[in-house]
């Protein structure tokens, strides 16, 4: 018989500080993951190590005899008791059950340290804590094979010198895996999505493959002959992708750098602006060139103008810096200057030729309004402009702010790029931009910014190129297999620094895109993706690649360096192209996963933003994630209407298909250990208090159950920012939940509605109880509530599980017991005729005589009851 011991994760967990560990993470950046490659809503390293070390480790109260046997646990834990017991001489317990309990009390405390230092950002590659945590790991995995040592298959599943692998089926941005691979885990990545299977490469697969190895470009290896160093983890791959980087960049600048001229600062400039006098004569070095879009002037005595859409004049809102734009009319012409200071008209100057909130303006030149209809209208007709309004240039200690000047409106018009990306955009991209005549991925680029894109895009070729002869001249092996063998020879190498290469490319079409515009709290570029959309702007930024400010490309560079060389590169790590739906990977597994959240994030249509520039760079080193023009899109787990047509049709494919998914986890994963599953909110389905009810929610908790899993455990983390940080004692909800969940036993009992409705009354007041003693703050109370209504409500057998196996005629001699039906072993509770919808509920005698009836109960009765169930939970907390 199995035995498994309970896991921490399964009785408590150190929340605060996993939490504030998490929303801390938000603001880190130089070498975390986020800075390798944008991938949307990624959950924090803090929480995701924490999940999978306290999914690992054995709850205390599974080993009190071995913390009895050693003598300094016992003594701390007869002290305890001895003054627990001088305080409540009445207590009804047992001296050894209280011996028993404090023992694991301390030993969870101890634990819990362990986990709050772990989750800190600062020890992320602390190697002796790692270790500590991993020996944790081993040490509750040996107990498990030593309990389990004579199961049938226990030289497979019960290897005492071999830990189970790890499994995300919806890896994402790679948290979970990376994670599981820095606890000393083998580590297994799988997505639908190409991007992110190569996201996950670059994390977890490419570093240990070359770890240890020195860099091989001339460089290094000329300084390694004068002062040999060794080359730990993939710093050897990092300072070669830097190298390289670096190449690319001279080699580009000698084939564009005239697109990018640099501003002369005349005396005549200095008449105007005193404060430029210290630059007279000098060439500044051009950051960026700020444009507003323009439309025809609808004003008839201006029809031919084309005017700004402005929606600030403001450059710099800095205090003391304050820098803004002062347009200057003469007639039915127009001009701007830069002007330093406050603004006379504060006000006017923050809202720029903006009327109101959306897309309303007004004519600079005559006031009349221009309303979005009329924009929407001029875009569509591709009569949309844009003219520049200011320069921002490196100053000697900060941002220097020009007027615009006729050198830099011409080169930014005189290149025509040798390839644009004509992808159309679908789905969550199309949300705005089509309206203003913005139609494919091209239309979101200048000509100056495809001309870029494509230069650097080609120079990876060349650098690939490159990389293998200094890799053959170096001395690597030159076996000419390529990367997706998992060869590690001098063509692999080339291939993978190609890869990061690559990645910068993706970095920079995010700053490099008309939809990236200038922030004047913060004087830098802001990315495309500031959010899960595409949105319409009105200024953009165009950054230079070659200045050594916001948004240039060795700036991207230097983030993917340090991402590089701050990866774990110990385990094998393995990130593959799979659909969730119908994947065999994770078997005898760990599981920790991060599903879609119903309608949230449209990744695949998001992705394709990256997916066309890094298709034509690496279809060659990867054609089976490249063999389609877009990221694949119809089986990505998600609810989306334009997908779906309808809103029933979207829920149906959601609750479906993560019930297909969910099943083969349940199925498929190590059983000696939970699987955890997190689920985030938007944020309008968190309204304080609410119980978070929600569409999304409940389709989900419903595919959880339906799938044969029993929430064992729920976790509410704060992992989220909105605008700000998330502190510990504010009052903002939790942003997500982690699920803990076991495969529901065979022999789990069947309840009715009533039966479950009286069960709940009866234990869900003490279950809260507990769960108000442990440390969940107040304002996550109402969403933790779900985790003991959950597990109650999950034990049971429920008869939407049965629907699915069972659907079919049901009339035939198995059926017989009219009262008590029994098919394959499980008792049927109740059915609905699935050709006309009535419910027989409980009356199998009428199923039995109906040969039509079939056991159809997944779709609407369990959802209700479950929202019931939840309502009940969220009442009594
Ligand atoms: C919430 S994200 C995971 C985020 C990840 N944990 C992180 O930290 O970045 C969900 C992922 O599920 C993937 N996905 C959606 N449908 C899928 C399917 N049918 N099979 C596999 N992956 C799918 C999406 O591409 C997305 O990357």
């Amino acid at each position: 018989m199995a035995s498994f011991p309970k896991k921490l994760i399964e009785v408590a967990l150190p929340l605060s500080e996993i939490n504030a560990a998490s929303s801390r993470e938000k603001s880190i950046r130089h070498g975390h993951p986020s800075t390798l490659h944008l991938w949307w809503a990624r959950r924090p390293l803090a929480a995701a190590r924490a999940v999978i070390f306290a999914q690992m480790v054995d709850d205390p109260s599974e080993y009190v005899d071995v913390l009895l046997s050693d003598p300094p646990k016992k003594r701390a834990a007869s002290a305890e008791m001895k003054r627990r017991k001088a305080k409540d001489p009445n207590s009804s317990s047992s001296d050894q059950q209280l011996l028993e309990e404090i023992a694991a009390e301390l030993e969870r405390e101890r634990l819990f340290d362990l986990i709050k230092e772990l989750v800190k950002w600062e020890n992320t590659n602390n190697a002796k804590l790692l270790e500590q945590a991993n020996a944790e790991i081993w040490q509750s995995w040996r107990r498990t094979c030593a309990q389990n040592a004579d199961h049938p298959r226990a030289s497979e599943l019960f290897d005492r010198n071999k830990l189970p692998a790890f499994h995300d089926p919806f890896a994402g941005g790679g948290a979970l895996p990376l994670e599981a691979q820095r606890l000393g885990l083998e580590a297994h990545a799988s997505d639908l999505n190409p991007v992110a299977v190569l996201i996950n490469k670059a994390m977890i697969e490419i570093p240990p493959m070359f770890a240890g190895q020195p860099p091989v470009n001339p460089m290094s290896q000329s300084e390694q002959m004068i002062v040999p160093r060794t080359w730990s983890g993939a710093q050897g791959l990092a300072e070669d992708v830097r190298y390289y980087g670096e190449w690319m960049r001279d080699e580009a600048h000698r084939r564009i750098g005239h697109l990018y001229p640099k501003i002369e600062i005349t005396q005549e400039m200095v008449q105007e602006r005193p404060d430029l006098e210290p630059y007279v004569g000098q060439e500044l070095t051009i950051i960026a060139w700020l444009w507003a879009r323009t439309v025809k002037s609808p004003n008839p005595a201006y029809r031919d103008i084309d005017v700004p859409l402005a929606y600030t004049f403001m450059l710099s809102t800095k205090k003391g810096k304050e820098t803004y734009v002062e347009p200057v009319i003469n007639g039915k012409e127009y001009s701007f200057k830069v002007k330093v200071g406050v603004p006379p008209d504060l006000e006017r100057a923050k809202r720029g030729t903006k009327l109101s909130r959306g897309a309303n303006f007004e004519c600079l030149l005559s006031g009349v309004p221009i309303d979005g209809d009329y924009i929407k209208q001029e875009g569509q007709a591709h009569r949309m402009g844009s003219r520049m309004m200011a320069i921002v240039a490196e100053g000697h200690r900060g941002r220097v702010y020009l007027m615009p000047e006729g050198r830099s409106e011409n080169s930014a018009q005189e290149t025509n790029p040798n390839w644009k990306p004509e992808n159309s955009l679908v789905g969550k991209c199309r949300d705005q931009l089509p309206l203003y005549g913005m139609e494919t991925f091209a239309d979101l680029f200048t000509s100056r910014q495809l001309t870029a894109l494509t230069t650097f895009s080609d120079l990876i070729g060349e650098a690939i190129v490159r990389i293998k002869h200094d890799a053959i001249a170096s001395g690597r092996e030159d076996d000419g297999q390529p990367l997706r063998d998992n060869a590690t020879g001098a063509t692999a190498y080339a291939q993978a620094v190609g890869l990061y290469l690559a990645f910068v490319v993706d970095k920079c079409a995010d700053y490099w895109s008309l939809i990236s515009s200038w922030s004047a709290s913060r004087q830098t570029i802001r990315n495309t993706f500031g959010r899960q959309a595409i949105p319409m702007t009105w200024n953009y930024a165009e950054a230079n690649p070659f200045c050594g400010s916001t948004g240039n490309w060795l700036a991207m560079i230097k983030w993917v360096f340090k991402c590089i060389n701050a990866f774990p590169s110990t385990t094998r790590g393995i990130s593959t192209q799979a659909d969730a739906h119908s994947q065999g990977l994770s078997n005898a597994k760990i599981i920790s996963t991060d599903p879609p959240y119903y309608d949230n994030i449209g990744y695949a249509d998001l992705s394709d933003f990256f997916y066309v520039w890094l298709r034509p760079v690496l279809k060659s080193v990867f054609p089976e994630l490249f063999n389609t023009l877009a990221v694949p899109k119809s089986a990505e787990l998600v609810a989306t209407l334009h997908r779906h047509k309808s809103k029933p049709a979207a829920e149906k494919f959601f609750m479906d298909g993560m019930t297909e998914a969910l099943e083969r986890l349940a199925k498929q994963s190590h059983f000696g250990y939970p699987v955890t599953v997190y689920y985030a909110y938007k944020q309008a389905e968190t309204k304080e208090n609410s119980g978070m009810s929600s569409t999304g929610w409940e389709t989900f908790l419903g595919a959880v159950i339906n799938a044969g899993f029993t929430v064992t455990g729920t976790w509410p983390m704060r992992t989220e920012l909105s605008n700000r940080m998330v502190g510990m004692g504010t009052n903002a909800l939790a942003s997500s939940v982690v699920l803990v969940c076991q495969l529901r036993s065979h022999s789990a009992p069947i309840v009715t509605r009533r039966e479950m409705l009286k069960i709940l009354r009866a234990k869900l007041p003490k279950a809260l109880l507990l769960l108000q003693a442990g440390n969940i703050a107040p304002v996550d109370l109402a969403q933790a509530a779900i985790g003991p209504g959950m597990k109650i409500y999950s034990r049971y057998a429920w008869s939407a599980s049965l629907s699915e196996k069972y659907s079919g005629d049901l009339s035939g001699p198995t059926y017989r017991n009219p009262s008590n039906m029994i098919i394959n072993g499980d008792r049927l509770t109740s059915a609905t005729c699935i050709n006309c919808s009535s419910g027989t509920s409980g009356d199998s005698r009428k199923i039995r005589k109906n040969p039509k009836f079939h056991i159809a109960l997944l779709g609407r009765q369990p959802k209700k009851f479950l929202l019931a169930c939840l309502a009940l939970t969220v009442l009594f907390a």
